[in-house]
């Protein structure tokens, strides 16, 4: 049987959805340019675990996005966990060209050779095949075979109600 239609608006669905406390992620790529492979990033709230063995994670795109063809031919990509110290680069990844965005920012490759940010606070990345990929609405669900991982100690970002949360203590986490 088809769903029903929504009994609710856009705009309170959203509000619904912010509720749900999320960490903040900016995932890296690159593609192709005219001078060149060119780096892509943007910042992700919609990441989350799917599976432990074999290791797999997903997040989803705006259909809208300007950098969605980039993803959809990336082999690999690394998504990585923002720290609350890394409060700019959230921002940073989520508007403007993408030619801007990695402006004096520095970078590193991981293990499989992926462009990544090098950055000690970053609270954990991912590196992963870019394994598949769903059209969902308006958006496209990425699924990632992670590959390479690691993780650091410092306190995540938060982002809640559509604003980052800057409450949680900044003190470093003691291992788990
Ligand atoms: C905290 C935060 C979380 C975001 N999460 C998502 C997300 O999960 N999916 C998405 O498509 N856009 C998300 N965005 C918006 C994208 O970062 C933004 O649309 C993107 O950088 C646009 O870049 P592009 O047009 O160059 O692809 C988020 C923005 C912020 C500030």
């Amino acid at each position: 049987m088809a769903a029903t239609p929504p009994i609710f608006d856009s705009a309170f669905f959203r509000s619904a959805l912010g509720r749900f406390a999320t960490g903040v992620t900016v995932i890296t790529a690159e593609h192709p340019g005219n001078a060149g492979n060119e780096p892509v990033g943007l910042t992700i709230s919609s990441f989350n675990s799917v599976s432990l063995d074999p290791p797999l994670v997903l997040w989803s795109l705006s259909r809208k996005a300007s950098a969605l063809p980039y993803f959809l031919h990336a082999e690999r990509y690394v998504i990585h966990v923002l720290a609350a110290s890394q409060l700019h680069l959230a921002k940073r990844f989520a508007s403007g060209p993408q030619s801007g965005r990695f402006n004096d920012v520095a970078l590193a490759r991981a293990p499989g050779g992926t462009l990544m940010l090098a950055d000690n606070d970053t609270a954990a990345w991912f590196e992963c095949h870019n394994l598949t990929h769903h059209e969902a609405g308006d958006h496209v669900v990425f699924i990632g075979q992670v590959e390479s991982c690691d993780r650091s100690f410092s306190q995540p970002l938060v982002y809640h109600a559509g604003d980052f949360d800057l409450t949680p203590s900044t003190e470093p986490l003691s291992d788990l």
